[in-house]
């Protein structure tokens, strides 16, 4: 796919079933996302992924994330947060794990996992494997984050969920770029 014509169209896909990405593409979406744009080349980031058992088990690590907050969850509410991970076959957990350096603040870094995540969105994108990015609660809960093996300095910058994707993409109009881009001078 030509890159600008990826970069014009790319959408979420919300809805995944299986197939998950291949061995390859996975390769593929990796490199993307190693090639993201790192001040100081500091390399701030690393991934999980997640499939089959291990769905269920991050869709236990939000039940009782959840159950600690809200010791009275209904049945109904603990059931939703043990289905959430198995909304597509594979989850990549993207973290941003700063370092310490002279010239570059934190902020860069979190910018950096950011662009990691786009270029796995892009890649996914150009390979048709469906792909969307969500946070939501659980992405900063303390349970999630250690039972993932995540150090306290580190923060969880999404679950991008990735599957071969039902329906059709929806279609966006692109948006009037004068309304976000003024000359300055
Ligand atoms: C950091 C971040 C976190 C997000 N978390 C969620 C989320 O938890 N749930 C959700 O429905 N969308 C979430 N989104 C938005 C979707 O990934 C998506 O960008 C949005 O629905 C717009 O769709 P599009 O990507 O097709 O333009 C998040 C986006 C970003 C950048």
């Amino acid at each position: 796919m030509e890159i600008l014509t990826a970069l014009h169209n790319r959408v979420s896909m919300p809805r995944l079933v299986e197939p998950g990405p291949s061995d390859e593409q996975l390769t593929a979406i990796f490199q993307a996302a190693l090639r993201a744009p790192d001040h100081a080349m500091l390399k701030p980031w690393r991934f999980l992924t997640i499939q089959e058992e291990g769905l269920n088990k991050l869709g236990q690590l939000f039940a009782d994330a959840a159950r600690q907050d809200q010791p009275d969850l209904s049945e109904e509410a603990l059931q939703k947060y043990l289905g959430m991970p198995l909304r597509a076959p594979m989850v990549i957990v993207v973290i941003c794990s700063p370092k310490e350096h002279p010239k570059v603040p934190e902020v860069e870094q979190l910018l950096s996992a950011g662009a990691a995540t786009q270029n796995i969105l892009l890649a996914c994108h150009g390979m048709g494997v469906g792909a969307m990015w969500r946070t939501g609660a659980m992405a900063y809960h303390p349970h999630v984050k250690a039972g993932l093996g995540l150090a306290e300095s580190e923060i969880l910058t999404g679950f991008i969920y990735l599957g071969t994707p039902q329906g059709t993409a929806k279609r966006l109009p692109l948006l009037t770029q004068s309304d976000f881009v003024r000359e300055w001078s």
